[in-house]
């Protein structure tokens, strides 16, 4: 579908009483209002919608964002994106959804502004991969369905973002002449050049999920796609996600990412944030497109306003299922002093802030946060029984990241000293309070009685004989923070960890034969030290949040028994990995700004897998205290008939409700054949027939789940697999096929570590 055709909500399904209602609702408006509904303005909140109170509709307020409610006071500060992908636990995904849900309501936000599946991961450099989950569709789908489906039923509208393409962060929006008006480009935003098999199996793969979970709302990206903006493109919009998704929820455009009036409205953007004033006036960088515009538009007939009422509606069906229509905490004022975005003073309506300010929506939120990211820590390696630690008499801690925050409480990329919980840019969170891995073990090591000494100054650990700095011998342990910096609006510019992290590694290894190493980061990071004999251990615990501190001793103590597994592949070397971000250009025409995905499937494991490149540790990879195997397969199909052409059910949210039907069954026995209780993940790769068309990655990650054993237990696991996660994408027909032939079905605890196969062959009947 190629021209502006565009798809009305239709009310299906769980939503019908609500799109009755937003129907009405929408029969009331006059042609202003109806122009209010679709454009922001400068207000208490990152986004805002103003209020109709004649018709009792008190505004709306949109707050990022993936991790925490950001514009707040006494909020948490949850685990990332990335971090929580890796516990690869339904039950936590849901649970942190739900918990960062209830805070974001009880401020008053009625749209949170998460979670993101987009950018996936295709680059390891990309500066936002870590508020995403993970660089692979089906586990990414399953952390943005659970989500969102935790957000919702705390009563907050999700907004899953950014659509889609949006793999880098370098030129993702258009560079403007600095001297003139708001259309005045000079070169284009970079165009992600994605062909309709990868745009299917890989990057819509996790927005099909959204919407299956029933996403009130989707923001689209600031990029251009396959030469379109993003939030004018058509076909993304009106055919992918509307008409092939059945998405009957509203589409917000990026904060600036609208470029233009009635192209947008037409190409199915439904909400223009931030907006601003439109031609209600003049002032300087709060130009819209939307706003009065909308008005003229459809007065003088260019745009019909039975498609402005369609987006009016899409915006209030999910408000009315949602019941926010019915007693919803007021916006906390503390947010609109906090909101540096749009301060009061480029207000041009009016709020009434009445609510209660500076309300604490913590509730018992850390103990969760706490266990997430504890659970999350990935084990890299453990050699000669370096933990967990066995009370240690003498601890020495390493590194800038191990102490406490010296400048606030919202990181920043030049805050040398303190430790790394969360990235930067609109993804991250305002600390309350950081509890810091050195105050963490300073607590706990005090019940050994033991000696804690640190050294925080990484230029000075690496550049002295750290056998200068403790005292009186070599420590039992020696544990060293690194961090790794990452940001919205700027792409990475290398894999290593920050701050010379690997000479402090060399240095205290060099005298320490019992190194154990931390990594606070925001995802891949080459570790050219990993294999060093006195590098004993080596966790990855990511962006943690609020209790980093905490969970890491939790971990280290033995606590918690890590259970966390890769959500990417650490390759040997940063040379090793493709697709890297564009990031400049030799030409200066307007629309240079390309980026071809030419390596279309092959995106981290998918990409190592088929050029059989060696690495360092796998995708799925993550070590326990203790150890497990797998035993007994048995794949069965229960679905009477497999044809290779699904049936054509009507479109559901999440598109043809055939492509969700399980049509086989997957059982292994999981057994802890270790002396403590642990958690693992067994994790079902597939590998298609030979008769799927070329370009089809060796495996792929379709089924994970994980189990909690005691030593010695032993548990059968099941895996549903569904029609999609059986079928490829086919150009010609247009639809999702199950291929002919036999599929193999792999078992294991990585993608790289598979135990038992089974081979299948679907019959139709
Ligand atoms: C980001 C969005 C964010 C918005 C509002 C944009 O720059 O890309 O993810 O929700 O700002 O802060």
């Amino acid at each position: 579908m190629l021209t502006y055709d565009t798809a009305n909500a239709t009310g299906t399904g769980e939503w019908k009483e609500a799109y009755a209602k937003a129907q009405e609702f929408v029969a009331k408006l006059t042609i202003d209002e109806k122009a209010d509904m679709v454009t922001g303005q400068p207000g208490p909140c990152v986004g805002n919608i103003v209020a109709i109170p004649r018709l009792g509709f008190p505004g709306l307020c949109l707050q990022d964002g993936p991790l925490a409610i950001r514009v707040a006071d006494y909020a948490s500060v949850f685990a990332a994106g990335v971090t929580v992908a890796s516990t690869w636990d339904r039950d936590l995904l849901y649970e942190r959804g739900y918990a960062m849900g209830q805070e974001f309501k009880a401020k008053g936000a009625h749209v949170a502004l998460s979670p993101v599946a987009g950018p996936l991961g295709r680059s390891a450099y990309a500066g936002r991969n870590w508020e995403g989950f993970a660089a692979d569709p089906y586990l990414t789908g399953v952390a943005m369905e659970k989500t969102i489906r935790g957000h919702q039923d705390a009563g907050v509208q999700a907004t899953p973002k950014h659509f889609i393409g949006n793999e880098q962060e370098t030129q993702r929006n258009p560079t403007y002449n600095p001297n003139g008006t708001l259309t005045d480009v000079i070169q284009e935003a970079l165009s992600s050049n994605i062909d309709d098999r990868t745009m299917h199996e890989l990057y819509l793969w996790p927005f099909a999920n959204a919407v299956r979970a029933q996403a009130a709302s989707f923001m689209c990206a600031y990029q251009r796609l396959n030469g379109s903006y993003a939030c004018e493109n058509s076909k993304a919009l009106n055919g992918l996600l509307k008409e092939e998704l059945g998405f009957q929820g509203y589409v917000m455009s990026d904060w600036g990412g609208t470029h233009s009036g009635v192209s947008s409205i037409e190409g199915g953007l439904d909400m223009n944030m931030p907006g601003g004033l439109g031609a209600y006036g003049k002032t300087p960088g709060v130009g819209s497109f939307f706003g009065k515009n909308v008005t003229y538009a459809v007065n003088n007939g260019t745009v019909d306003e039975s498609r402005v009422d369609d987006m009016i509606i899409r915006i209030m069906t999910p408000y009315y299922w949602l019941g926010q229509d019915e007693d919803y905490p007021e916006v906390d004022p503390s947010s609109a002093d906090l909101n540096t975005f749009s301060p009061r003073s480029t207000w041009i309506r009016e709020f009434n802030l009445t609510g209660e300010r500076s309300r604490d929506v913590r509730g018992d939120h850390a103990e969760l946060i706490r266990k997430l990211a504890a659970e999350a820590t990935v084990l890299l390696k453990n050699e000669k029984q370096a933990l967990p630690l066995k009370a240690p008499k003498n601890i020495a801690i390493f590194g800038n990241d191990a102490g406490e925050n010296t400048m606030g409480a919202v990181n920043e990329a030049t805050f040398e000293f303190g430790n790394l919980a969360a990235g930067g840019g609109s993804g991250t969170g305002r600390f309350t309070y950081l509890v810091s891995p050195l105050e963490a073990i300073k607590t706990r090591a005090k019940e050994d009685d033991a000696l804690v000494q640190y050294f925080l100054n990484n230029t000075q650990i690496a550049t002295n004989n750290v056998t200068d700095l403790w005292v009186p011998a070599t420590p039992d342990a020696c544990l060293v923070f690194l961090k790794t910096w990452a940001e919205e609006g700027a792409d990475r510019e290398h894999l290593t960890v920050d701050y010379n992290g690997n000479e402090v590694v060399e240095s205290v290894a060099k005298s320490c034969n019992n190194t154990i190493v931390i990594t606070h980061s925001s995802g891949i990071n080459v570790l050219p030290w990993a294999n060093h004999p006195n590098v004993t251990a080596i966790l990855a615990a990511h962006y943690p949040g609020q209790e980093a501190g905490n969970s890491i001793v939790d971990v280290l103590y033995g606590d918690v028994n890590p259970a966390g597994h890769l959500p990417y592949t650490i390759a040997k070397n940063a040379t090793d990995y493709n697709a890297p971000p564009t990031t400049e250009l030799s030409t200066d025409g307007t629309h240079d700004w390309q980026s071809w995905f030419d390596e279309k499937l092959e995106i981290d494991y998918r990409y190592f897998d088929a050029k059989n490149i060696s690495v360092q540790y796998e995708f799925g990879f993550g070590l326990s205290y203790t150890t497990f195997s797998i035993s007994d397969i048995n794949a069965e199909q229960v679905a009477e008939s497999i044809p290779s052409i699904p049936e054509d059910q009507p479109i559901q949210p999440g598109g043809n409700p055939a492509l969700w039907e399980t049509i086989y069954n997957v059982t292994v026995a999981v057994t802890n054949s270790g002396d403590v209780k642990g958690a693992t993940v067994p994790q079902l790769y597939v590998t298609f027939p030979d008769s799927t068309p070329e370009g089809t990655p060796p495996k792929q990650l379709r089924g994970f789940e994980k189990v909690s054993l005691a030593p010695g237990e032993s548990r059968t696991v099941g895996f549903e697999l569904m029609r999609r996660d059986l079928s490829y994408w086919d150009i010609v027909s247009q639809k999702w096929l199950v291929p002919e032939g036999e599929f193999v079905l792999s078992v294991g605890f990585s993608s790289r570590d598979l135990k038992e196969v089974a081979k299948i062959t679907p019959v139709s009947v």
